[in-house]
Order: C-alpha cells, then structure tokens, then sequence
C-alpha cells in the first residue's frame, strides 16, 4: 500500500525573477494547493532524472529520493549538477553525470556509470528539454529548430535507447517523458517546440506497446506552464498567451508535477502504458 501521508513535504513558491513576478499577481498562491505529500514507495528502485540539475527536474528528483528511490541526474550543466547533488544527498543516494543528451555516445556511457554505480536501472524520467525562440515559423532560424528537435525529441530517444536493455534485463522498468500542452494543441510561435513535444507523445504510445509485455510500461505528462527557468527563454507575449489559456489561472508548480510524475514511477502505475496524464489547470480538452 503507497498512501501513508507524510507532513514533511510542503510545496515551494518557487524563486520569482523580472519575468515571472510580473504574472504572479495574476493568482494568488492561497488558491494553489500546498498539501500534504502523499508517501510513494520506491524503495530499491534506481532512477535516472534528466535535466535533473534544476527546474521540474530537480523537484522529480527530489520527490523520487523522498520516496526511497536513489537517483542519478543527468544534465550538461555541470555547474548545476554539483549545487543539485549537494542539496539533494541529504534525502538519499545521487549519482550525477554530465552529458550532452544529443551525443548518443555520452548518453550510452552515462547509462553505464549509472549501471554501475547502482547495479541496477529502474526508472527513467525523460525531462530536458528547451523551449527555443518564439519566431512564426516561416520565419524561424532553422539552426533553432534543429537544436530544440535534437534535445527534446532525439534525446529521450537516445536515453531510451541507452537504457532499455537495462530495464528489459531486470524485467521492470517504469519510463515516464515530460511532453507539453503544446505537443496537444500547438501553440503559436513555437512550432518547433510544439512538434517536438507532439513527437515525444507519439514515442510514448509507440514504446508503451513495444514494452507492453516486458513489465516496463512507458507514460507521458502534457503540462501547461510551470514557473521554472525555461520560462526566461520565452517572450512575455508567449508567457500570457500559455497563462491566460489556463482555466485555473495561475502557473502549475514543479512540485505539482513531481507527485504525477513518482506515481507514474511507482508499481501502483500497473495496468497504464502508453497514456498521456494532463498537468495543465484545465486547458486541455482531450
Ligand atoms: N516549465 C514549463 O512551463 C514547462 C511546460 C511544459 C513542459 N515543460 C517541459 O518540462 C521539462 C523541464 O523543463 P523545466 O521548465 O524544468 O526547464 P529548465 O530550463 O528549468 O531545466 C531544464 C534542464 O535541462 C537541461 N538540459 C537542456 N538541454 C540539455 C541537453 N542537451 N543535455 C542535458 N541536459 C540538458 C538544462 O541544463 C536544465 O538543467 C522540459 O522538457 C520542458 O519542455 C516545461
């Protein structure tokens, strides 16, 4: 049974900046549901958190940890890397490894170390990812949308690639990729990031049907915006758009998405593969 409740974990505000305190009037964090945890058991389980350095990344690795996982993160920001395992090892055992996720070669070798240093590969969480330029895209850099389809779609392909034979020697393994609201609906001036993200979707349903009998079951997450980093390489006309197509009207908080993301972690996550889970205050329809 994985419902204890535990009253340690209380949700962040997160850190505001120029961009994000001015739509922070927009809602008041009272609203926002700063709850309880409930306690997820992953106990024995090793997990690999990309873009694990900062942002929604940290905050899955954080709640992975809180639930007895060990967790290694791996993020090219090597600088992040070193203050997220120094704020993270208190809560259980983090490996790190800084890697490039569009260099196959580097993400096959950080899949070893991890291998290694755990003995084992349970839990992969397909979350780096950019945002790119908003541009309308005939008018967009092609170089930019090379670089946003390289990470956010050839990337978890990579990992899943490196990772896989780990989850399929074991029997178990639960994948979890972190779309968008934006890979459902497509959202102006962001094809590339849009069609990306859509991308990731598809790969999800594809793998879920390809693992659907090898204990490894593979579901995505569709958020809206959520107030982190990624946020400063949008437009402040892009950011009210994304915000004032939420019917809750507020951003969502990476923690938030962390407690949907260490279920879809969990063995309770069972009889699912394939799904696309909604993070997003009531915007999507489907
Ligand atoms: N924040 C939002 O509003 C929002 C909404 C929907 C989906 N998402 C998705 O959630 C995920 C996490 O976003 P976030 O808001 O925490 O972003 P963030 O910018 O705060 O963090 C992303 C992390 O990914 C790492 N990263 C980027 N490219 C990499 C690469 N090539 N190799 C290794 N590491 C790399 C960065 O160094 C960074 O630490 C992304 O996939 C994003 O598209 C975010």
């Amino acid at each position: 049974m994985q419902t204890r409740r535990q009253d340690s974990g209380r949700c962040s505000t997160g850190k505001a900046d120029r961009t994000i305190t001015s739509l922070r009037n927009t809602f008041s964090t009272s609203n926002h549901a700063c709850h309880t945890m409930n306690q997820i058991d992953l106990k024995s389980r090793a997990a690999i958190v990309t873009g694990g350095a900062r942002g929604i990344g940290q905050a899955i690795a954080t709640r992975l940890l809180q639930s007895g996982a060990s967790v290694a993160l791996w993020d090219r920001d090597e600088a992040a890397l070193v203050a997220a395992k120094a704020e993270l090892s208190a809560l259980g055992p983090v490996h790190t490894a800084a890697v490039d996720l569009t260099d196959l070669a580097a993400v096959e070798k950080a899949a070893e170390s991890t291998a290694a240093a755990f003995g084992r590969i349970d839990i992969l969480v397909n979350n780096a990812g950019i945002a790119g330029t908003n541009s309308k895209t005939w008018e967009a850099d092609p170089a930019d949308w090379r670089r946003v389809i390289d990470i956010n779609l050839n990337g978890p392909f990579y990992c899943c690639h490196a990772v896989i034979p780990h989850m399929l020697k074991g029997g178990y393994g639960r994948i979890v990729n972190i779309a968008s609201i934006a890979g459902k609906e497509g959202n102006p001036n962001a094809a590339h990031y849009s069609a990306s993200k859509a991308a990731v979707i598809a790969l999800t349903k594809s793998l879920g049907k390809e693992l659907a009998t090898a204990g490894v079951v593979v579901n995505c997450v569709t958020p809206a915006v959520i107030e982190t980093d990624i946020l400063k390489q949008l437009t402040q006309q892009h950011i009210d758009y994304m915000l004032s197509k939420i019917p809750m009207n507020r951003f969502g908080q990476k923690e938030e998405a962390a407690a949907l993301v260490a279920w879809l972690c969990s063995e309770d996550c069972s009889f699912t593969t394939g799904a696309v889970f909604d993070l997003s205050g009531g915007r999507a329809t489907y």
